[in-house]
């Protein structure tokens, strides 16, 4: 543990915590935090009479009333009953949770339950002293868990549009939606540097460089809470906007999500930290702690730098929000106890998980015993409601504020003129060779790709669900898709648009705009391995060069939460646009796209990297002032219509030399389930029962141990036809599988068949939510011998073509039927035998 340790400030502190020392590397330590981090000036100044009406407060509040305000609870764990009871603090809506679990909710359900949580914390019957409740949300770009909110592009493509204004506005449209519902708290924006793309979080930050990150942080502070210092701070078209995650969660090693920051404590600042300068000079009111560690310490647990450097040196007053059970990660803790977080200087558990009312009870039994001192839980409590006194929560329930309720608030027209320009000017032109952009809009253009018309995928992850799939178009009322875009001015322009996913077509079109990219993800569902897109598949490249190999020039619109590495799309693009995850307004892409149809530039590019591009697959720490610095376009780098294209259409194809003796056989059942698989079955309504014993049934399909080599080493199959039957191997955690994919390996598994007949039989592979592909069988066990046991095999490449991403399997293998059948399987893996041609093959 880090210590503070001249005299005098070892007594202030040691008010607070059990320790401090004296110790001559604790001094040196000191003067490193006030050589490193600055003292900083808010622009929220203490104000004396708030601070004496908290004091006022604080000191009527009971111990079990001091611990309700440090504990947020998740909404889909908690009633209004249990804030009156416990007299909870604070609730979150965790991604993909809604009131009353309905995802259509309308903004006046989110408004009847912030009003019930409101109104269950300002009732004082049982004597308590009434402290309203804060609702906070993930509204990370625009209002994103409602339905109908303007969604901005992520934040990627806000770094490319190099607009401090626009993002201020932003801001403050999403603290008008949010308010609109009777939410206070935005958990936006994330201040991430992000040095490795592989990083799933990656989208979520601004740029791989701290000075866009600085430039932002303080602007969408601003936004958010209105002016410090002024009279529009807080007040009721504004709330509270929270820093997030402190610190260091852009630069773990690897790019793992929630993983080991172990950057010396100067590269800790310089490039980490900016954004929490700028955003504290603007007087953000809170700061969420990191799941991530720096050089080991989890930051929830870190008294260093939550107490010392942000609180101490830094001079932050609002409050330190944990991260979703975050606590339970520190060195000794569980999610139902952690003296060490809020000994540590953490403000407010994010008690996510169901057991919350453990934590309640444990923490108030550790602040009776003394083992959280006095001082510190006064002093985060203190914190808390400073910050609500500012917000002026005292002052009205969420229903009398102005915005409350107000449907015309959420997506409005003018918020999506907004959202629209950030899509046009977040927009990176990569490639126009020729100068085929801008396109003749009376053209007849053919738009491919399965991100042509899928509002869902150019939105990304955070959209109405965590992950941001499970989505469909009618999900998004009053959004856009791209080709909505495209054909409106087309047709206005005496042109056509022709939608056709897999770029078919009956009439040859003068052009094709093709969509395509990453599907949806979030945290650590992201995390990839390889910089490659499509690896083992390029299913998108097949696409563009079928268009190329007709003749018909290709525009690429490239949608992603990273730049990847695309060598061989970009040749076989004619224009390449890097779109990022633009969000609801799809059609801001069209006005950059087309011309008038006079002939004119609509609007041109203005979109910069504000992340490096790889000119390899395996260019994982690409950063602008790296000492050998070869991206592909550097930071910075983005065309306008002004500029001649000379990128050649010979970029090197080669991805990094797999060693395919690294890869072992990758084993899913041998004798047994192989760690971490597990085999269940699943019902028609997709139930899950787990194999136990020696055998597993449903009233749909039941797996019984037999024998094949050895006692038990395989499992018999049998589907009754009642209904669709299941066999699975699942794990809940996601395992990245691509290098089998990459080393172009295929699913094999040992089949006896004991009755087919017209049954038809499926192997599948998932990926998550929405995420799989199937591949039917029947016909090769079919032409196998009955009651005879042979492998069989299929190549990856057949699942990955039909849209499996092997960078997150939760499913590696399962058979699936409807019809009453019987088969037994053992020996199930992917293995890589370059000499055998698969039974099922796709390459
Ligand atoms: C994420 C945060 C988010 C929180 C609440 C966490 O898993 O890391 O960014 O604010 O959940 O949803
Ligand atoms: C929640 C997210 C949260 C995540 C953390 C999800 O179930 O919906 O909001 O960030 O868990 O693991």
């Amino acid at each position: 543990m880090r210590m503070l340790t001249s005299v005098i400030s070892c007594a202030v502190l040691c008010q607070a915590l059990v320790a401090c020392s004296n110790d001559e590397s604790a001094v040196a330590e000191q003067s490193s935090s006030t050589q490193i981090w600055p003292a900083i000036t808010s622009d929220v100044k203490t104000d004396s009479q708030l601070e004496d009406k908290v004091a006022d407060l604080l000191s009527r509040m009971s111990s079990a009333e001091k611990v309700g305000q440090i504990i947020q609870a998740e909404l889909k764990q908690v009633t209004p009953q249990d804030v009156y009871d416990y007299h909870l603090g604070s609730i979150l809506n965790g991604g993909g949770t809604f009131p009353n679990n309905d995802k259509y909710a309308t903004p006046a359900d989110w408004l009847a339950t912030a009003e019930a949580f409101y109104q269950a914390s300002m009732d004082d019957t049982d004597g308590a002293v009434a402290i309203p409740l804060i609702w906070g949300t993930d509204a990370v770009h625009g209002h994103n868990n409602v339905i109908g909110a303007t969604l901005f592009p992520h934040n990627i493509g806000l770094g490319a549009a190099r607009n401090p204004d626009l993002i201020e506005r932003i801001a403050a449209i999403t603290s008008a939606e949010v308010q609109a519902t009777g939410i206070d708290w935005i958990f936006a924006p994330t201040v991430a540097t992000v040095r490795d793309d592989r990083w799933g979080r990656s989208y979520e930050g601004y740029s791989e460089d701290p000075e866009v990150v600085k430039a932002y942080a303080g602007k969408i502070v601003t936004g958010m809470q209105g002016r410090g210092g002024t009279e529009e701070f807080l007040d009721d078209t504004h709330v509270i906007s929270t820093v997030k995650h402190f610190v260091g969660d852009g630069g773990t090693e690897g790019g793992v999500d929630r993983g080991d920051n172990t950057d010396s404590e100067q590269e800790l600042f310089d490039i980490h930290a900016q954004g929490y300068v700028s955003a504290l000079e603007a007087g953000v009111q809170s700061v969420m702690a990191s799941f991530n560690s720096w050089q080991g310490e989890k930051l929830h647990g870190s008294e260093y730098l939550m107490t010392q450097v942000l609180k101490q040196r830094m001079g932050f007053d609002g409050f330190v929000v944990g991260d979703w059970n975050g606590h339970s990660f520190v060195d000794g803790c569980s999610s139902i106890s952690c003296p060490q977080s809020i000994n540590a200087g953490l403000d407010m558990f994010m008690a996510s998980e169901p057991d919350w009312k453990e934590l309640y009870a444990n923490t108030l039994a550790q602040v009776n015993s003394g083992e959280i001192p006095a001082a510190r839980i006064n002093d985060a409590v203190t914190r808390i409601l400073r910050v609500k006194t500012r917000a002026g929560l005292f002052e009205s329930s969420p229903s009398q504020r102005p915005l409350a309720g107000r449907n015309d608030v959420i997506g409005a027209a003018e918020h999506r003129n907004v959202a629209r320009q950030a899509v046009r000017e977040s927009l990176v032109l990569l490639k126009n060779k020729d100068s085929l952009l801008p396109l003749d809009p009376s053209a007849n253009i053919l738009l491919a790709g399965d991100g042509a018309d899928n509002i869902g995928k150019q939105a990304g992850g955070w959209t109405i669900s965590w992950q941001g799939t499970g989505n469909t178009n009618e999900d998004f009322p009053g959004a856009s898709s791209i080709f909505d875009g495209i054909q409106k001015t087309a047709e206005a322009a005496g042109g056509q648009a022709i939608l056709s996913v897999d770029g078919s077509f009956e009439t040859r079109p003068d052009v094709a705009i093709v969509v395509f990219g990453e599907n949806p993800y979030a945290e650590g569902h992201g995390d990839i391995s390889t910089l490659e897109y499509q690896p083992g598949s390029h299913r998108d490249l097949a696409l563009l060069k079928r268009l190329k190999a007709q003749g018909i020039p290709v525009v690429s619109i490239f949608l992603s939460g990273r730049p990847l590495w695309v060598n061989a799309e970009l040749n076989a693009s004619d224009a390449f646009v890097a779109a990022w995850l633009p969000g609801s307004e799809g059609d801001g892409i069209a006005e950059v796209l087309l011309k008038t149809s006079a002939g004119d530039v609509n609007h041109d590019f203005k979109g910069k990297l504000s992340f490096s591009w790889p000119n390899k697959a395996d260019q994982f720490l690409l950063n602008r002032g790296d000492a050998d610095y070869q991206p592909l376009f550097p930071y910075g780098y983005g065309l306008s219509y002004e500029d001649v294209d000379t990128l050649s259409d010979e970029l090197s194809e080669k991805a990094p030399v797999l060693n395919k003796d690294d890869l072992a056989v990758y084993k899913i059942f041998n004798r047994t389930a192989i760690a971490p698989w597990k085999l269940s079955v699943a019902d028609s309504e997709n139930v899950l029962t787990q194999f136990s014993g020696n055998r597993v049934e449903n009233s749909e399909v039941s797996v019984l141990a037999a024998d094949k080599d050895s006692q038990e080493d395989s499992r018999k199959v049998t589907w009754s036809g009642k209904g669709l039957g299941a066999v699975v191997f699942k794990n809940s955690d996601r395992t990245d599988l691509i290098k089998y994919l990459q080393a172009s390996a295929q699913l094999s598994f040992d089949v006896r068949v004991h009755e087919l007949n017209e049954s038809e039989i499926t192997a599948r592979i998932e990926c998550g939510a929405g995420c799989q592909a199937s591949v039917d069988i029947s016909g090769e066990l079919r032409s196998r011998e009955l009651n005879t046991w042979a492998p069989i095999t299929i190549d990856l490449k057949c699942f990955a073509d039909n849209g499996v991403d092997f960078n997150k399997i939760d499913v590696p293998f399962s058979l699936i039927s409807q019809s009453a059948s019987k088969i037994a399987f053992s020996n199930v893996s992917y293995v890589h035998d370059s000499d055998s041609q698969s039974d099922i093959s796709c390459t």
